[in-house]
């Protein structure tokens, strides 16, 4: 016997071509990829009409994340599983570093909660919260573990926010150990006087909770960001991008040549500070993440931005909270409505149907987007992010004409309410397969809690 399985008559779609080919799968791996390969394989899976994608890489989630005096809804097990239901096979999740404890504490406390738990495979960012010097020494143990990235604060002042020379001697280090800082980049000082302002005006509702981060205080810190990166000599990914004024500065950085990174997420790309226009007040809450929802405009921009290369990354950002009970905590104060959003099920279909089905980039553009650029920045390429002999065969065969309209009654996430709801998309995954063995078939689960594993990752490689 054979291959595995073989999957025939598909178009492979990688981030630099498109071809017909059939793809076979021994040991979890992609072996042969060619026309008209034997049939005698264990399983084979007919994906005439459809494409053949890698499987997505979401590089930005937080599952089972203590924030904000309550805990994202989604765990390791429900979060991974509304991840394959969506074509992602493989996310990096963040292991936060509370004050006094070392880095170590936190990645042995985040591989606890995903153990047995993940249905598909994790890697880990850490966030460090507290750096004295010996936490910058112990940055490179987590390097070599397989921890090649961290996410650093310029915002929640009192909770995660770092000044300027603690960021600073950690992108030295980066620039030593080849790991990739992750910025969180808010003027968080600034922001937080206009929330006290505001708060003392009696401005409590929702929607004040993006009227007091304005766009430009993103700039500012995303090129504060970006001088502190060039002179230290490390590389720098901004995350969740959410506007122009913060592209711009983005640009202007990749314009001078620095090896500087941005990703976006899909609530900048489809919703606007119009959804806190509603009649409650406080449905708001669904949409109180950090950056916030901006103008309208900044919609097209962003997509721009992908189109051209000044953003690279479409990642989640994925942080559920219940509107009953979590996000209700702030119903008198907008400060105390727990930050963050649901998204880990439907960025495949989202970015695809508002890039290459409405015309805005190519899809191997939308590949290089959703799979291979996160892998080469986060060290997982060519093991993922690509189709190729002897990559994972993470896979999702995907109906480019299959419609769905995204609803909290039919999604997977753990979570009561979707920041999507009603929007219509066109192309969906109908089989995700991670590391060969099939996850979901049409509206079948076929994973198990567990089969996930940890990946450890390399350090960035360029893309
Ligand atoms: O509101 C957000 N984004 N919550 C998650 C934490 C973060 O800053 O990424
Ligand atoms: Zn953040
Ligand atoms: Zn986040």
């Amino acid at each position: 016997m054979g291959f595995d399985t073989i999957i025939t008559n598909g178009t492979v779609v990688t981030a630099t071509d498109t071809y017909a080919a059939d793809v076979a799968i021994e040991d979890g791996k992609i072996t042969a990829i060619g026309k008209s390969l034997p049939r005698d394989a264990k399983k084979v899976i007919d994906a005439t009409g459809r494409y053949v994608f890698p499987g997505g890489i979401d590089a930005h989630t937080h599952l089972d994340m203590p924030f904000g005096g309550s805990t994202s809804a989604d765990d390791f097990e429900t979060g991974t599983t509304a991840a394959a239901y969506g074509g992602t096979t493989t996310i990096v999740d963040f292991a936060i570093q509370y004050k006094g404890q070392d880095l170590r504490t936190a990645f042995d406390t985040w591989m606890k909660k995903a153990d047995g738990k993940a249905v598909a495979d994790y890697a880990f960012h850490c966030i460090m919260t507290d750096v004295p010097a010996a936490r910058l020494e112990e940055m490179n143990a987590l390097v070599r573990d397989g921890v090649t990235s961290f996410k650093l604060f310029m915002a929640y002042p009192g909770v995660f926010m770092l000044d300027d020379a603690t960021i600073f001697r950690v992108l030295q280090q980066t620039s030593k150990n080849g790991a990739m800082v992750c910025m969180h980049a808010e003027n968080g000082g600034a922001i937080d006087v206009i929330v006290q302002q505001a708060l003392a005006e009696g401005k409590t509702a929702p929607k004040y909770h993006a009227l007091t981060r304005p766009t430009s205080l993103e700039a500012e810190a995303v090129s504060r960001a970006i001088a502190l990166a060039e002179i230290a000599g490390s590389p720098l990914y901004i995350v969740h991008l959410s506007c122009d004024d913060a592209l711009q500065k983005v640009r202007e950085g990749r314009d001078k040549g620095l090896p500087v990174y941005a990703e976006t997420c899909p609530q900048y790309l489809y919703l606007s500070l119009d959804n806190f226009d509603n009649p409650g007040g406080f449905d708001g809450a669904k949409y109180v993440f950090t950056p916030p929802l901006r103008e309208k405009w900044n919609q097209e921009k962003l997509w721009q931005g992908l189109k051209n290369d000044h953003l690279q990354v479409v990642s989640t950002d994925h942080c559920p909270f219940c509107f009953k009970e979590q996000k209700e905590l702030g119903r008198d104060d907008f400060t105390k409505i727990p930050n963050g959003g649901p998204g880990i099920e439907h960025r495949f279909s989202l970015i695809y149907s508002g890039g290459p089905a409405a015309g805005r980039f190519s899809i191997n553009r939308f590949v290089e987007i959703v799979a291979t650029t996160p892998a080469k920045l986060f060290g997982l390429y060519p093991r993922k992010g690509t189709i190729a002999v002897g990559s994972d065969a993470d896979i999702v065969i995907f109906d480019p004409n299959r419609e769905h309209t995204i609803s909290a009654a039919t999604h997977h996430m753990r979570v009561d309410y979707s920041m999507f709801e009603g929007i219509k998309v066109k192309g969906m995954p109908d089989v995700v397969l991670s590391r060969g063995k099939v996850l979901v078939e049409g509206d079948k689960f076929y994973g198990r809690a567990g089969a996930g594993e940890f990946i450890k990752r390399a350090t960035y490689s360029g893309a």
